[in-house]
């Protein structure tokens, strides 16, 4: 996905642009620009790469002007070149967009056969081209805009700026994020209220379908009917603060270090201290009427959907299905109308798993979904939201939403095994009771890191990493192969490690690390076994486990990684943290650039 900010006030916009980018660049970072008006004129900087490289330009060649709008793109269609860097436009509009206009192909044949001439491979020019051609037949800047609005397909999140109309701004949504920010005798636009968060607190979302055009005091809003509506501005609990590294090196190694408070917070909002049982907000549907839940999620997020599904299984007793997102959605398997649809994600914007969500609104289930951003699309489109409230996560690898994540859906599995009388509270109070340690326990894993950087130097020096699991902790190998892939750039892969011997124990030889995540507990000794195939083909064993089950596997563990004993139930959240913390070391010994790993964005709002 791309960010895109706009600026309509009475200081230079340039800085504030480039501000507000800086926020936005882990949505993506192949590419940057600016434009603003210059004396009636549109004027643009654009730079390849990393948002260093329009600072640059801009220290060596300033843009004037207080209106203008800025862009940063993770590219889907276009080489990430300058020529193909927003804003794009022509002498009488310039456009930043987000998303991706699906019917651009259809709309460039038409406007080159009306004259108009692009310079660019991107979907984004036919956007400019399209209201440069209305503005030629002198309609003013707003009728040309609602025109074009109508005529675009796929999803966007739009600014644009006119030549001559210094004191105007449009931006528009359909399917990617816009907000607007109230400031003094300033408005702002932004992908989200991080971008705005220096600048403003104050904000109000566009809704699917809206527009809006600012002047310098205000902001007229319009739905798809081109009627006008109102949006509810709101307070953000967002301050700059909130987003700044404070004194971590990296955004991720911040957010790592946050694994306890986060995990806190959550179960201390979804347990009650008192009774020791889990709760959970109003929902419009009857937990225990419901016959089957389908979960479907996307990367980290899918991880923590299939950890779930094993607890809801094994624990509520529960029939589940999980799928990643990009297959379920074309799978388009039959549901129960008393079914439950569970998505799960971080930004709430991820396309995949919209349209997942939008196929299970299709088949009349119930949607419940667990984000981190309670006002994304995800949660407009749901029936319920379980809150992660894990704050801003910047780094582009998932970290502590995730665990977020899982200490959301751990007191879902039991309030629904309540809810369904599948356990007496005497269970559930005992469960509870072992999730609300995890939070001691996470910082002590986080304080103990000394095994972890040591094993980074191994898993650094190898070219294929495994990583085996079990049960609910099998989700967790793939998550752990998932950050050591994304950041260290190191090819890894997670497997049940019961699966190891039906091929993948080929793989094994003495270059190979094979990482197990193997608490002690029902599943303990199997994985032992799968760990004991492996050293006897020379596999280089690593094990993450508590002192029992370390000193169990010393024999042939090449290192061990001891982390605090925990029942079985929470295993899978304190696992979490070490294996994310190991590939923040490897990636480190690496050199990558942690935050922003090459190729990727922090959410992925395309196909
Ligand atoms: C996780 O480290 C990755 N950055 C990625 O897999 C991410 O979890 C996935 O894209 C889903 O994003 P979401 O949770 O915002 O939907």
């Amino acid at each position: 996905m791309c960010g895109i900010v706009g600026v309509i006030g009475t200081a230079p916009a340039s800085p504030l642009l480039l501000d507000g980018l800086r926020r936005l660049e882990y949505r993506g970072y192949d590419s940057a620009g600016i434009a603003t008006l210059v004396n009636g004129h549109i004027e643009r900087r654009r730079a390849e790469g990393k948002l260093v490289n329009l600072a640059n330009l801009l220290n060596a060649s300033p843009l004037p002007g207080v209106t203008g709008i800025g862009h940063t793109r993770w590219a889907t269609h276009g080489k990430p070149t300058e020529t193909n860097a927003h804003p794009h436009g022509t002498a009488r509009v310039a456009v930043v967009h987000n998303g991706i206009i699906e019917n651009h192909a259809e709309l460039r044949a038409e406007l080159e056969s009306q004259g108009q001439r692009f310079v660019t491979e991107t979907d984004t020019e036919t956007v400019a081209q399209l209201v440069d051609y209305l503005l030629a037949q002198d309609m003013e800047p707003i009728e040309a805009a609602a025109v074009a609005f109508g005529r675009l397909e796929g999803a966007y999140a739009l600014a644009l700026v006119f030549a001559g109309h210094p004191e105007l701004i449009i931006g528009a949504q359909k399917g990617a994020p816009l907000a607007v920010g109230f400031g003094d005798e300033e408005m702002y636009l932004g992908s989200d209220a991080l971008a705005l968060a220096p600048l403003t607190r104050r904000i109000a979302y566009l809704q699917d379908g809206d527009w809006v055009v600012l002047n310098r005091q205000s902001a007229a809003f319009f739905d798809r009917e081109n009627q006008p509506v109102v949006r509810e501005m709101r307070l953000t609990n967002l301050t700059g603060a909130a987003i700044g590294k404070g004194n971590f090196r990296h955004f991720m190694e911040k957010e790592l270090h946050e694994h306890p408070v986060v995990i806190g917070d959550v179960l201390h909002r979804m347990i009650d201290a008192g009774t020791r049982m889990p709760v959970l907000p109003e929902m419009p549907f009857d937990l225990a009427a419901i016959s089957r839940i389908t979960i479907s999620a996307c990367g980290s997020a899918f991880y923590a959907g299939l950890t779930a599904r094993f607890w809801l299984e094994s624990l509520a007793k529960i029939p589940t299905d999980a799928d990643v997102a990009s297959e379920f959605r074309y799978r388009e398997p039959p549901l129960e109308t008393s079914g439950l649809g569970l998505l799960v994600s971080q930004y709430g914007e991820t396309a995949d798993t919209l349209a997942a969500l939008r196929y299970m609104k299709s088949q009349r289930q119930n949607i419940l979904s667990v984000l981190n951003v309670p006002e994304s699309s995800m949660a407009r489109a749901s029936d319920a939201m379980l809150d992660t409230i894990a704050g801003p996560e910047i780094g582009v690898a998932s970290t502590k939403a995730f665990t977020a994540q899982l200490a959301v859906l751990a007191a879902f599995t039991l309030a629904l095994a309540r809810a369904r009388k599948i356990l007496p509270d005497t269970e559930i109070a005992r469960l509870t009771d072992a999730l609300l340690q995890i939070p001691a326990k996470a910082a002590e894993v986080l304080a103990n890191d000394a095994p972890i950087k040591a094993l980074a130097r191994r898993i650094a020096e190898a070219r294929d990493v495994l990583y085996l699991g079990r049960g609910a902790c099998f989700p967790i190998a793939l998550e752990g192969a998932l950050k050591l892939k994304e950041i260290s750039y190191i090819h890894a892969e997670g497997y049940a490690a019961g699966e190891m011997k039906h091929g993948p124990i080929a793989l094994i030889d003495k270059s190979v690390p094979v990482i197990a995540i193997a608490p002690s507990g029902p599943l303990f000794e199997k994985t032992a076994s799968n760990l004991q195939e492996a050293a006897a083909r020379g596999g280089q064993i690593i094990v993450f486990s508590d002192a029992e089950g370390a000193a169990k596997l010393r024999n042939i563990a090449a290192e061990t990684v001891i982390i605090p004993d925990t029942d079985p139930f929470a295993a899978p959240i304190l696992h979490a943290i070490p294996v994310q913390m190991l590939a923040y070391y490897v990636a480190i010994l690496k050199g990558t650039d942690v935050d922003q790993p090459r190729n990727l964005a922090k959410s992925v709002t395309v196909e």
